[in-house]
Protein backbone atom coordinates (compact mmCIF):
# COMPACT_ATOMS: atom_id res chain seq x y z
CA UNK A 1 0.00 0.00 0.00
CA UNK A 2 1.74 3.36 -0.99
CA UNK A 3 0.98 6.41 -3.00
CA UNK A 4 3.78 7.97 -5.17
CA UNK A 5 3.62 11.28 -5.95
CA UNK A 6 6.03 12.35 -8.86
CA UNK A 7 6.25 16.16 -10.11
CA UNK A 8 2.97 17.67 -8.65
CA UNK A 9 2.58 21.04 -9.21
CA UNK A 10 -0.41 23.81 -8.85
CA UNK A 11 -0.46 27.33 -8.83
CA UNK A 12 -3.43 29.55 -7.55
CA UNK A 13 -2.74 32.88 -10.22
CA UNK A 14 0.66 33.92 -9.71
CA UNK A 15 1.20 31.75 -7.00
CA UNK A 16 2.99 28.50 -7.28
CA UNK A 17 1.53 26.96 -4.39
CA UNK A 18 2.98 23.64 -4.48
CA UNK A 19 6.31 22.86 -7.09
CA UNK A 20 6.89 19.87 -8.15
CA UNK A 21 6.70 17.57 -5.13
CA UNK A 22 7.83 14.44 -5.64
CA UNK A 23 7.40 11.66 -2.62
CA UNK A 24 5.88 8.53 -1.61
CA UNK A 25 3.79 7.61 1.30
CA UNK A 26 3.85 3.97 3.14
CA UNK A 27 1.82 2.83 5.83
CA UNK A 28 2.86 4.54 9.27
CA UNK A 29 2.22 8.24 10.25
CA UNK A 30 3.75 11.09 7.92
CA UNK A 31 4.13 14.84 9.20
CA UNK A 32 3.97 17.70 7.32
CA UNK A 33 5.07 20.17 8.60
CA UNK A 34 6.21 23.94 7.35
CA UNK A 35 4.91 27.83 7.75
CA UNK A 36 1.59 29.32 6.79
CA UNK A 37 1.67 29.10 3.06
CA UNK A 38 3.85 26.33 2.73
CA UNK A 39 1.25 24.51 0.29
CA UNK A 40 0.58 21.57 2.79
CA UNK A 41 -3.03 22.14 2.71
CA UNK A 42 -2.73 22.32 -1.33
CA UNK A 43 -0.85 18.68 -1.47
CA UNK A 44 -4.27 17.25 0.66
CA UNK A 45 -6.48 18.92 -1.62
CA UNK A 46 -4.57 17.13 -4.69
CA UNK A 47 -4.55 14.07 -3.02
CA UNK A 48 -8.34 14.01 -2.10
CA UNK A 49 -8.83 15.21 -5.64
CA UNK A 50 -10.76 18.42 -4.47
CA UNK A 51 -7.93 20.55 -6.85
CA UNK A 52 -7.21 20.05 -10.02
CA UNK A 53 -3.40 19.56 -10.60
CA UNK A 54 -1.70 21.07 -13.27
CA UNK A 55 1.36 18.56 -13.68
CA UNK A 56 2.61 15.49 -12.17
CA UNK A 57 1.05 12.32 -11.27
CA UNK A 58 -0.75 10.87 -8.20
CA UNK A 59 -0.56 7.12 -8.21
CA UNK A 60 -2.16 4.36 -5.67
CA UNK A 61 -0.76 1.37 -5.98
CA UNK A 62 0.33 1.75 -9.36
CA UNK A 63 -2.41 3.75 -10.92
CA UNK A 64 -3.12 7.09 -11.06
CA UNK A 65 -6.00 8.24 -8.33
CA UNK A 66 -7.76 9.93 -11.43
CA UNK A 67 -8.54 6.51 -13.10
CA UNK A 68 -9.44 4.93 -9.89
CA UNK A 69 -11.76 8.02 -9.08
CA UNK A 70 -14.51 6.62 -6.95
CA UNK A 71 -12.74 3.19 -5.66
CA UNK A 72 -9.79 5.45 -4.58
CA UNK A 73 -12.11 8.11 -2.59
CA UNK A 74 -13.85 5.19 -0.76
CA UNK A 75 -10.47 4.58 1.06
CA UNK A 76 -9.66 8.11 1.85
CA UNK A 77 -10.62 9.54 5.27
CA UNK A 78 -10.43 13.15 5.81
CA UNK A 79 -10.29 16.33 8.06
CA UNK A 80 -10.24 19.32 6.25
CA UNK A 81 -8.48 22.23 7.59
CA UNK A 82 -11.61 24.64 6.72
CA UNK A 83 -14.64 22.75 8.22
CA UNK A 84 -17.87 23.22 6.59
CA UNK A 85 -20.32 21.36 8.80
CA UNK A 86 -24.22 21.45 9.13
CA UNK A 87 -24.76 23.51 12.10
CA UNK A 88 -28.72 22.66 12.41
CA UNK A 89 -27.76 18.66 12.74
CA UNK A 90 -26.55 16.92 15.76
CA UNK A 91 -23.29 15.34 15.90
CA UNK A 92 -25.27 11.63 15.28
CA UNK A 93 -26.97 13.55 12.75
CA UNK A 94 -24.43 15.01 10.84
CA UNK A 95 -22.51 11.29 11.73
CA UNK A 96 -25.19 9.12 9.86
CA UNK A 97 -25.22 11.38 7.13
CA UNK A 98 -21.70 11.08 6.29
CA UNK A 99 -21.59 7.29 7.07
CA UNK A 100 -24.28 7.44 4.13
CA UNK A 101 -22.21 9.39 1.61
CA UNK A 102 -19.45 6.94 1.99
CA UNK A 103 -21.60 4.13 1.65
CA UNK A 104 -21.62 2.52 5.24
CA UNK A 105 -24.78 0.27 5.76
CA UNK A 106 -26.84 1.68 8.43
CA UNK A 107 -26.16 -0.90 11.02
CA UNK A 108 -22.25 -0.75 10.69
CA UNK A 109 -22.62 2.84 10.26
CA UNK A 110 -24.72 3.32 13.71
CA UNK A 111 -21.91 0.92 15.92
CA UNK A 112 -19.35 2.60 14.20
CA UNK A 113 -20.82 6.24 15.40
CA UNK A 114 -21.06 5.16 18.70
CA UNK A 115 -17.08 3.98 18.58
CA UNK A 116 -15.64 7.54 16.93
CA UNK A 117 -18.20 9.38 19.52
CA UNK A 118 -16.41 7.42 22.46
CA UNK A 119 -12.70 8.13 20.73
CA UNK A 120 -13.44 11.59 20.62
CA UNK A 121 -15.21 11.64 24.10
CA UNK A 122 -18.67 13.35 22.37
CA UNK A 123 -20.84 10.76 23.31
CA UNK A 124 -22.85 12.91 25.79
CA UNK A 125 -23.31 15.61 22.99
CA UNK A 126 -24.26 13.23 20.45
CA UNK A 127 -27.94 14.45 20.23
CA UNK A 128 -26.94 18.10 20.41
CA UNK A 129 -27.20 20.45 17.54
CA UNK A 130 -23.63 21.03 15.88
CA UNK A 131 -24.12 25.06 15.46
CA UNK A 132 -23.99 25.27 19.48
CA UNK A 133 -20.87 23.35 19.21
CA UNK A 134 -17.71 25.45 20.57
CA UNK A 135 -14.11 25.32 18.10
CA UNK A 136 -12.77 21.82 19.42
CA UNK A 137 -15.89 20.03 19.60
CA UNK A 138 -16.06 20.73 16.18
CA UNK A 139 -13.18 19.67 15.34
CA UNK A 140 -13.81 16.47 16.93
CA UNK A 141 -16.70 15.62 15.12
CA UNK A 142 -14.90 16.34 12.00
CA UNK A 143 -12.13 14.01 13.27
CA UNK A 144 -14.77 11.10 13.80
CA UNK A 145 -15.98 11.59 10.28
CA UNK A 146 -12.70 11.57 8.85
CA UNK A 147 -12.46 7.82 10.34
CA UNK A 148 -15.78 6.76 9.45
CA UNK A 149 -15.39 3.34 7.08
CA UNK A 150 -12.35 2.27 8.42
CA UNK A 151 -9.92 4.12 5.30
CA UNK A 152 -6.61 2.82 4.29
CA UNK A 153 -5.53 6.40 3.69
CA UNK A 154 -6.36 9.21 6.62
CA UNK A 155 -5.49 12.76 5.86
CA UNK A 156 -5.81 15.12 8.50
CA UNK A 157 -4.89 18.33 7.68
CA UNK A 158 -3.96 20.07 11.38
CA UNK A 159 -6.37 17.68 13.30
CA UNK A 160 -5.41 19.17 16.78
CA UNK A 161 -5.53 23.08 16.15
CA UNK A 162 -8.16 23.99 18.80
CA UNK A 163 -8.22 20.99 20.99
CA UNK A 164 -7.40 21.29 24.72
CA UNK A 165 -4.84 19.63 26.16
CA UNK A 166 -6.30 16.20 27.41
CA UNK A 167 -8.21 15.91 23.66
CA UNK A 168 -4.76 16.30 22.18
CA UNK A 169 -3.33 12.82 23.88
CA UNK A 170 -6.26 11.46 23.65
CA UNK A 171 -6.44 12.07 19.82
CA UNK A 172 -2.80 11.16 19.66
CA UNK A 173 -2.87 7.77 21.06
CA UNK A 174 -5.79 6.56 18.79
CA UNK A 175 -4.07 8.01 16.04
CA UNK A 176 -0.97 6.29 16.72
CA UNK A 177 -2.44 2.58 17.37
CA UNK A 178 -4.34 3.23 14.10
CA UNK A 179 -2.03 3.93 11.79
CA UNK A 180 -0.47 0.58 11.95
CA UNK A 181 -2.27 -0.64 8.58
CA UNK A 182 -3.04 3.04 7.24
CA UNK A 183 -1.89 5.28 5.16
CA UNK A 184 -1.82 8.59 7.55
CA UNK A 185 -0.73 12.01 6.28
CA UNK A 186 -1.35 14.75 9.26
CA UNK A 187 -0.19 18.39 8.99
CA UNK A 188 1.05 20.46 12.06
CA UNK A 189 2.16 23.24 13.39
CA UNK A 190 2.01 21.82 17.02
CA UNK A 191 5.56 19.60 16.58
CA UNK A 192 4.61 18.30 20.11
CA UNK A 193 1.81 16.33 18.44
CA UNK A 194 3.66 14.54 15.82
CA UNK A 195 6.96 14.22 18.20
CA UNK A 196 6.62 10.71 19.37
CA UNK A 197 3.90 8.81 17.26
CA UNK A 198 5.35 10.34 13.55
CA UNK A 199 7.57 7.63 11.37
CA UNK A 200 8.40 9.99 8.98
CA UNK A 201 8.89 13.88 8.57
CA UNK A 202 8.50 16.00 5.77
CA UNK A 203 9.22 20.12 5.51
CA UNK A 204 7.50 22.35 3.11
CA UNK A 205 8.17 25.82 2.47
CA UNK A 206 6.96 27.91 -0.46
CA UNK A 207 5.05 24.44 -1.96
CA UNK A 208 8.47 22.70 -2.16
CA UNK A 209 9.44 19.64 -0.07
CA UNK A 210 13.01 21.29 1.64
CA UNK A 211 13.35 17.84 3.14
CA UNK A 212 11.93 14.34 4.31
CA UNK A 213 13.47 11.76 6.60
CA UNK A 214 12.58 8.94 9.45
CA UNK A 215 11.58 11.00 12.61
CA UNK A 216 15.09 10.18 14.36
CA UNK A 217 17.07 11.30 11.41
CA UNK A 218 15.09 14.29 10.99
CA UNK A 219 16.00 15.35 14.93
CA UNK A 220 19.31 14.08 15.39
CA UNK A 221 20.78 14.70 11.83
CA UNK A 222 21.29 18.33 12.20
CA UNK A 223 22.33 18.49 15.92
CA UNK A 224 18.96 19.01 17.56
CA UNK A 225 17.18 17.71 20.85
CA UNK A 226 13.56 18.37 19.83
CA UNK A 227 11.26 18.42 17.17
CA UNK A 228 10.62 21.41 17.11
CA UNK A 229 14.40 22.46 17.34
CA UNK A 230 14.87 20.60 14.28
CA UNK A 231 12.06 22.20 12.51
CA UNK A 232 13.98 25.77 12.97
CA UNK A 233 17.47 24.77 11.88
CA UNK A 234 16.02 22.87 9.27
CA UNK A 235 14.12 25.19 7.63
CA UNK A 236 16.82 27.94 8.16
CA UNK A 237 19.57 25.86 6.58
CA UNK A 238 20.06 25.05 3.01
N1 LIG B 1 -7.98 28.74 -3.25
C1 LIG B 1 -6.86 29.47 -3.33
N2 LIG B 1 -6.80 30.57 -4.10
C2 LIG B 1 -5.67 31.30 -4.20
N3 LIG B 1 -4.53 31.00 -3.56
C3 LIG B 1 -4.52 29.92 -2.77
C4 LIG B 1 -5.68 29.10 -2.60
N4 LIG B 1 -5.37 28.09 -1.77
C5 LIG B 1 -4.08 28.27 -1.40
N5 LIG B 1 -3.57 29.37 -2.02
C6 LIG B 1 -2.18 29.86 -1.89
O1 LIG B 1 -1.31 28.74 -2.05
C7 LIG B 1 -0.23 28.79 -1.13
C8 LIG B 1 -0.23 27.51 -0.31
O2 LIG B 1 -1.36 27.50 0.55
P1 LIG B 1 -1.75 26.28 1.49
O3 LIG B 1 -3.10 26.54 2.02
O4 LIG B 1 -1.52 25.02 0.77
O5 LIG B 1 -0.64 26.43 2.66
P2 LIG B 1 -0.52 25.65 4.04
O6 LIG B 1 0.87 25.10 4.10
O7 LIG B 1 -1.62 24.71 4.21
O8 LIG B 1 -0.62 26.85 5.11
P3 LIG B 1 -1.27 26.87 6.60
O9 LIG B 1 -0.18 26.37 7.51
O10 LIG B 1 -1.54 28.31 6.83
O11 LIG B 1 -2.49 26.03 6.62
C9 LIG B 1 -0.42 30.07 -0.34
O12 LIG B 1 0.40 31.06 -0.92
C10 LIG B 1 -1.88 30.39 -0.50
O13 LIG B 1 -2.08 31.78 -0.43
MG1 LIG C 1 -3.12 24.51 5.58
Amino acid sequence: MHIDISHLSKSYGETLALDDFTYSFHSGISAILGPNGAGKTTLMNLITDCTRRQGGEILYDGTDILKLGKCFRQKLGFMPQNQGMYEQMTAWDFLAYMAQIKGLKKKAAQAQIRELLAVVNLEAAAHQKVGGFSGGMRQRVMLAQAMLGQPEILLLDEPTAGLDPEERIRLRGYIERLATDKIVLITTHITSDVENIADKILLMNHGKLLFASDRIEFISGCNADTLEGAYVKRLHTP
